[in-house]
């Protein structure tokens, strides 16, 4: 599993919706070969289907060839309900694309035979050769699709029944009224999430940091279904910074610093995406595969990568290597609190900088001063014994995330350590 942060929400979407665009333009979808994609509802992807549509309205891609089938639906809403899923779908994405209606696959929450309607929704993605790319979200209570905590990590598409943290979460969609939120619903299983060739789950605002945590940094369980992606051979789960504010610092680091060493090298990534997030055909460099991604397809190009990157094992289970290059650098400017932390005295080392391996990653430093852009600056004298000359072409900052940490020497030297951002451009 491949942890993307960025700094806000829609950072993150953009980052989604330039995903999947490349997906479907590498796959080059035919009538008799569609790329069949997996969608979720909530207010996470709701940027990401905006983008979506601006980029089929720029001719940046098209959905022509591509079948959709939704994670899940409520029973007993009709499809005409403005909080039904089908209404959900049709304002905000299938109205605005040149999709097929007969493409289109979600679940009948009026069906009279409930089991027969689970049945048929499996076998239709069977039939259409499986789900290619699945897109979803994250219940507050960790759940995938609806499988709320306590759904086998076996199941497939099934009635459930909502658990009383997903009533209360989504009773924002119904007035604010639990009663009318439905008490049933259909969902794709866990292993129908897990079947499909690649999964994305987005997970944005600190709503959603507890169940993050549980999904990423702790056992599989079903408790927390999210955390199936964790055997997934080829699943992202991209998030913002509020949404990755309980993960811990290392974890954070870690994913950090795999972004950046892709940006530092080039190691014959297969795809590229260009400034700006505009996929113009111009500036986009794409290798379009001649079928469905398999595990022959991405992975080959990071080999070399792999084996002489001190992250490897990481790099090498990616499921894609992509540069995104989105907002404009930002100033660094220390915050009291950083100040504060800052005004610490720093310690000589300590074990958790050790344990990310800090003495080749990020770039060793010398004890530094910072410009307007956050660019470090040697004054010649070595930081804990560290001797390379700093990376000059790669743009620094202190760590936002080393006022988190709550040893003020652990935050002082973090924000003394200053980290590539991965989201700014090279210079
Ligand atoms: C609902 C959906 C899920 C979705 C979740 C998160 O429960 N059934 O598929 O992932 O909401 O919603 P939001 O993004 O609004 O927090």
């Amino acid at each position: 599993m491949r942890l993307i942060i960025r700094d806000n929400a829609e950072s993150a979407s953009s980052y989604v919706a330039d995903y999947i665009v490349n997906r479907i333009i590498s796959f080059s979808p035919t009538q008799d070969r569609p790329f069949v994609l997996g969608l979720p509802t909530g207010s996470s992807p709701l940027n990401v289907y905006k983008s979506l549509v601006e980029k089929y309205k720029a001719g940046l891609v098209s959905f022509e060839h591509v079948i959709t089938f939704n994670m899940d639906e409520y029973i007993s809403l009709p499809p005409t309900h403005p909080q039904s899923y089908h209404a959900y779908m049709h304002k905000n994405f299938f109205s605005q694309i040149n999709i097929s209606p007969h493409n289109i696959n979600l679940f009948n929450g009026l069906a009279p035979d409930l089991a027969a309607e689970c049945s048929r929704y499996e076998s239709k993605i069977a039939a259409a050769g499986g789900i290619d790319l699945f897109l979803a979200g994250l219940g507050e209570d960790g759940h995938l699709a609806f499988n709320e905590p306590g759904s086998s990590l076996a199941s497939r598409t099934r009635v459930v029944t909502l658990a009383e943290d997903t009533i209360l979460a989504n009773s924002r969609f119904f007035d604010g009224d639990t009663n009318q939120v439905p008490r049933k619903a259909l969902t794709v299983g866990v292993k129908t999430v897990m079947d499909a060739k690649e999964v994305l789950m987005i997970a944005l605002g600190a709503r959603k940091a507890r169940a993050l945590q549980k999904c990423v940094e702790e056992g599989v369980s079903c408790m927390w279904t999210g955390s199936a992606l964790q055997m997934h051979e080829r699943a992202i789960v991209i998030c913002d910074e509020e949404a990755a504010g309980e993960l811990r610092w290392k974890t954070v680091k870690y994913f950090k610093s795999i972004e950046d060493h892709e940006l530092d090298h080039d190691y014959g990534v297969d795809q590229s995406i260009p400034a700006g997030n505009s996929l113009g055909a111009s500036q986009t460099n794409l290798k379009t595969s001649a079928g469905p991604l398999t595990p022959e397809s991405t992975p080959k190009a990071t080999a070399t990568h792999a084996s002489s990157s001190p992250i490897s094992p990481l790099v090498e289970t990616a499921p894609i290597l992509m540069k995104t290059i989105v907002d404009p650098p930002q100033s660094s400017v220390y915050t009291a609190l950083e100040k504060e932390i800052l005004a610490q005295p720093v310690p000589k080392s300590h074990g958790l900088l050790g344990l990310l391996g800090a003495s080749t990653y990020p770039p060793p430093i010398k004890s530094s001063t910072h410009n307007s852009r956050g660019r470090s600056q040697s004054d010649g004298h070595a930081s804990d014994g560290d001797s390379e000359a700093e990376s000059e072409d790669i743009d620094l900052q202190p760590d936002r995330m080393a006022s988190r940490l709550s040893d003020p020497a652990f935050a002082a030297e973090a924000l003394r350590r200053l980290t590539p951002n991965p989201e700014e451009r090279r210079r």
